[in-house]
């Protein structure tokens, strides 16, 4: 008896926190929900400029061909950056993330020598290979833009 009579006040603590943490939850839901689900939209008005994908295809072929293949077939070491080897590597995830990754590693053994313009120009052209439909504006190169840019399936078609 003496043992469910410490544990009380515990017990009621808890409760009330789980209570309040409901409340909370509550009450932010639908915020954080309708800022996530802005975050993550696709761009109204296409991902990027067709004179843009146009100086992506050029740097591409100069500086990643050589590997993932001019015609997007890779060797035996490179992933595949178009179709379904591109969708199930990048679906869900978002553009910020395919620049941070192709900056950071890639050409390998040259990493970190393109600059953002050029990774975004690449990236235009690995967007429009993969189906991304073209508009008036270029795909930035600013991270905090480039991350509301979910890359989905359903973008695409
Ligand atoms: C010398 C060969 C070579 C060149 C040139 C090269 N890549 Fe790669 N790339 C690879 C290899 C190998 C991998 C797989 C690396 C891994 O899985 O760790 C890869 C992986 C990638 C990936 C996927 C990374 C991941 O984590 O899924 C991307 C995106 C990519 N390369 C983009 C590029 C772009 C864009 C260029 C041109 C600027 C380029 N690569 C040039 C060999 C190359």
């Amino acid at each position: 008896v003496t043992h469910a009579l410490s544990a009380r006040p515990a017990l009621t603590a808890l409760i009330v926190a789980g209570c309040l943490s409901q409340v909370l939850m509550a009450s932010l839901g639908p915020r954080a929900e309708r800022a996530a689900s802005r975050s993550s939209a696709a761009p109204d008005n296409g991902w990027y400029t067709a004179a843009q994908a146009e100086r992506g295809q050029a740097a591409y072929r100069d500086r990643c061909a050589n590997c993932h293949g001019r015609d997007f077939v890779p060797d035996d070491f490179s992933t595949g950056l178009k179709g379904a080897a591109f969708e199930w590597r990048w679906n869900g995830r978002t553009v910020a993330d395919l620049f941070e990754v192709t900056r950071r590693t890639m050409p390998p053994g040259e990493a970190g020598s393109l600059g953002p313009r050029a990774t975004s120009d690449i990236l235009a052209y690995l967007l429009q290979t993969n189906g991304y439909p073209e508009g008036p504006s270029e795909l930035p190169s600013d991270a905090e833009a480039l991350k509301a840019m979910k890359l989905t399936r359903t973008s695409k078609r």
